[in-house]
């Protein structure tokens, strides 16, 4: 904790969280025993996210390809999903967080989709923090939304094709008020992006660990943060022009 700088935490976190099926796996569990611990790993990081002082974070749950996995695990994510929404929405507006999500809502069983609704509307007033699941969600899906609504904006006469510029772009995405993730955090090893947040990870600093996201922690989150502090963010520019030395 000593070792981070609080004047420049990363605005905006977004996190893999890979690995519940292996950590399983090392156990001699099943996957969904994995995804349960999982759930475990979520509850401490909103809650240090939230400590910290960290203003959006968002958590790639379910991603539009994991439509195809088994029945029974799908069916068991989705039940946690809802599970963890109804026990922790209570504890969310304690904690002044607002929750809300991005991917193809739709797509979700409709107690779920209606308990997310609902858990979104109970904390809408929240300010402190933003947690942002991605459910059903695809970068490229995301893209294709967005297009298909300036498309059909345009159609309607309310946007002309000179006035896309990239901020305005970005208000077509469903991440639409949400600052891009200063720091995107894998866990278990893979340096994948995974169809994630392919538009707004553009200058975003990658941390990739070999903790399996049931092991993923405070300490791991810190060091996480830690590591992006030792970072030059150079945004396609030189050192000496970030550092004032050159124009
Ligand atoms: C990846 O592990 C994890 C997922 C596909 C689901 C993540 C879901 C949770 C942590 C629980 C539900 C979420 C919330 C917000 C309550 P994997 O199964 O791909 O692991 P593997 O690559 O080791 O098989």
């Amino acid at each position: 904790m000593e070792e981070i700088d609080k004047e420049n935490l990363p605005r905006h976190i977004a996190i893999i969280m890979d690995g519940n099926g292996r950590w399983a796996k090392k156990k001699n569990l099943n996957r969904i025993s994995g995804h349960i611990k999982g759930v475990n790993a979520v509850r401490e990081i909103v809650t240090a996210c939230r400590e910290l002082g960290i203003k959006v974070l968002t958590l790639y749950a379910f991603s539009v390809e994991n439509w195809r996995r088994p029945k029974d695990e799908v069916a068991a994510l989705m039940g946690l999903l809802e599970e963890y929404l109804l026990k922790e929405r209570e504890e969310m507006i304690q904690n002044n967080i607002r929750l809300s999500a991005i991917g193809r809502l739709e797509d979700l069983p409709l107690d779920v989709w209606n308990t997310l609704k609902e858990a979104i509307k109970m904390t809408e007033q929240c300010n402190g923090m933003i947690l942002n699941l991605a459910l059903s969600y695809g970068g490229r899906s995301e893209i294709l939304h967005a297009i298909q609504g300036i498309l059909s904006d345009f159609q309607k006469g309310k946007v002309k094709p000179e006035e896309i510029n990239l901020q305005r772009f970005s208000q077509y995405l469903w991440t639409r008020g949400i600052p891009d993730p200063d720091l995107l955090i894998r866990t278990s090893g893979e340096f994948r992006i995974s169809n994630f947040l392919l538009w707004q990870i553009a200058y975003t600093e990658l941390y990739v660990t070999e903790t399996l996201w049931p092991d993923f922690n405070r300490k791991e989150l810190l060091k996480a943060i830690a590591d992006y502090q030792s970072r030059e963010r150079r945004f396609g520019l030189t050192s000496e022009q970030l550092n004032g030395r050159e124009e």
